[in-house]
């Protein structure tokens, strides 16, 4: 398994995404759609999945994830971003 989805499958993202459906949150397939993945993005997302992020998709926020580090959360990101069809 990808380093970046077995962080996620250990964490409570499931919750609120699916790789192809939209749930509470996007579909991982629809925010590789929209960010290429450049290091600019990788950052910036990965500072949202610790931070918590709003706006972007819709009214509903992300919730904050203080315990992720920002090496683990660029991993799931980059794991995300390679879902681009
Ligand atoms: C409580 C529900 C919830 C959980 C748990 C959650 N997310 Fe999200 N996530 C959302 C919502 C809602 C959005 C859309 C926020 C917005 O519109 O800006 C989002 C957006 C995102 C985005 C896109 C951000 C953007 O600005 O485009 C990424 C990447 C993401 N989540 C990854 C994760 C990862 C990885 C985890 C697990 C560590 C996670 N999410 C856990 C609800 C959640």
């Amino acid at each position: 398994m990808d380093p970046g989805e077995l962080l996620i499958v250990k964490s409570d993202c499931v919750g609120c995404h699916h790789k192809e459906n939209k749930l509470i949150g996007p579909a991982y397939q629809e925010v590789a759609a929209k960010y290429p993945a450049t290091d600019e993005n990788i950052a910036l997302l990965a500072s949202k999945i610790i931070k918590g992020g709003k706006g972007v998709w819709g009214a509903v926020p992300m919730t904050p994830h203080t315990k992720i580090t920002e090496d683990e959360a660029k991993t799931m990101v980059k794991y995300i971003l390679s879902l681009k069809k």
